[in-house]
């Protein structure tokens, strides 16, 4: 397996451009189920697109890469599948009309976010049978609020022998109103709808670009969609939908990334294609630590903070401080002067990358959902285990500020939603090696 060894204190500079978001990627990709072709442009070179090409093309779905070939930026013998072939990040997709409705337990362990294939399956196939995706690190993660608007929506769902079996005569439109609102909830009830008979209204939906930019696709196929990115979601049923050519947002995650390494070490960092108007939550929360960006169109340039102080958050659903970016800002409030404290309100385990940091050096308390951080410490270089997707990049941001080396195991993680992000860093002068873990 593969592993990170870097070696801190090296400021960052230059520009970096900011990949297409996975989040926006994943449901536009599984919309291919309801039917037609397409073409996307900015998809980006992940483990977690590269699974769920996998489980389309099982599904039925043609996807071919487009455009001139050239090097993927991560080119390397180390790479996870799709990261080491040449990558264009344009592509064709085509619903071949198949009659496969099966997401397998091998696929959808990998990626929870395969239950996104469900609404469009029945949509247009009537029929869906889908490994249930078990919970993860972070938390439970059910899927009950999903599964309760199918059955609402007319569809039969049982489940058996660790699968959801659904299916229907037909999808019906429907008054949901959503307990919370859920992100993929949101995005599966959206596709559902889309061909379903007659007008769906979803109620206190997620908010979150991602699921503005897969409405925005949809619309662009002829769907019928008012109000996505508010509370109150509207889609009249069509029967069919066109072909169209859309590029995938930027992803806010990987900017918000990019702009704490800034924060913690850059010397003048220039972040490339980022729209600050999706990022203000993150703005605001840096603002407050003592961060000054720049902001000049989809550029923002930021310096490293030169006296951080701690402040507090709570992660929320959008607009609030994602909670995508809770184990980025730890490595900041830690050295930071004065105390910081974070409220974790989505999952309810999300802290796993706590115990690392202080491995490092970091003084955290956790009480419950509350993250306590004494801040003025000195962080030092530590061999730590990476536990999932974005504690990944929590400590990779936390080694690259440590003095000493870190060497961060299980990196795989962090290859499911950031592209080549060494290779990234890197270029902004960042000394870190993607190397071969030793196996026990
Ligand atoms: C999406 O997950 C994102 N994944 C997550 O990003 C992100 O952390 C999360 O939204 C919150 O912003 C994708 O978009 C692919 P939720 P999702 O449904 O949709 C509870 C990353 O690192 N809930 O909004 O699974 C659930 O338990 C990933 O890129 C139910 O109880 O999140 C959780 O506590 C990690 N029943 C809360 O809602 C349901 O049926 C938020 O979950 C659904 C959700």
């Amino acid at each position: 397996m593969d592993a990170f060894r870097i070696v801190g204190g090296h400021p960052l500079r230059g520009t970096v451009k900011v990949s297409g978001s996975k989040n926006a990627a994943l449901p536009i990709l599984f919309s291919s189920l309801l039917g037609g072709n397409f073409t996307l442009r900015n998809v980006p070179c992940l483990r977690d697109v590269q699974t769920t090409l996998s489980l389309l093309k099982q599904l039925g779905v043609a996807t071919e890469s487009l455009g001139e070939k050239k090097p993927s930026p991560s080119k390397g013998k180390h790479l996870p599948a799709g990261q080491g072939q040449e990558w264009t990040g344009l592509f064709s997709i085509s619903d071949q009309g198949g009659a496969e409705y099966e997401a397998p337990y091998d696929l959808v362990r990998t990626m929870r976010a395969s239950v996104l294939c469900l609404g469009p399956l029945l949509a247009r196939k009537r029929r869906a049978r889908v490994s249930l995706p078990g919970g993860c690190l972070i938390g439970a993660r059910p899927i009950d609020i999903h599964l309760k608007s199918f059955e609402k929506m007319g569809a039969r769902i049982t489940i058996h022998h660790g699968y959801i079996d659904a299916e229907t005569k037909g999808l019906k439109g429907s008054e949901i109103i959503l307990p919370y609102p859920t992100v993929t909830g949101t995005e599966n009830i959206l596709m559902a709808a889309v061909l379903a008979r007659g007008t769906t209204t979803i109620q206190n939906a997620a908010k979150e670009p991602e699921v503005i930019d897969l409405a925005n696709f949809l619309l662009a196929r002829g769907a019928k969609i008012k109000g996505a990115g508010t509370s109150s979601i509207t889609i009249e049923g069509v029967t069919d939908l066109h072909d169209t050519e859309y590029a995938i947002m930027f992803d806010r995650i990987e900017a918000g990334t990019f702009l704490v390494g800034a924060a913690l070490l850059g010397d003048r960092v220039r972040i490339e294609g980022v729209d600050p108007s999706r990022i203000t939550s993150i703005l605001r929360v840096l603002l407050n630590m003592g961060a000054e960006p720049i902001m000049e169109g989809d550029t923002i340039t930021l310096g490293a903070i030169a006296n951080p102080v701690g402040t507090s958050l709570r992660t929320l659903p959008y607009p609030g401080f994602p909670t995508d970016m809770q184990a980025q800002i730890l490595p900041l409030m830690a050295i930071s002067k004065g105390a910081s404290s974070v409220i974790e309100t989505v999952f309810e385990n999300r802290f796993t990358h706590v115990m690392e940091m202080n491995r490092m050096g970091a003084d955290i308390e956790i009480h419950g959902s509350q993250a306590i951080v004494r801040g003025g410490s000195r962080l030092e270089g530590a061999t730590v285990m990476a536990s999932d997707l974005r504690a990944s990049a929590g400590l990779v941001l936390a080694g690259l500020v440590a003095e000493g080396e870190t060497e961060i195991k299980r990196v795989y993680h962090i290859d499911r939603g950031y592209e080549a992000i060494e290779k990234k860093l890197e270029s902004l002068g960042a000394r870190i090696k993607r190397i071969q873990e030793d196996l026990p």
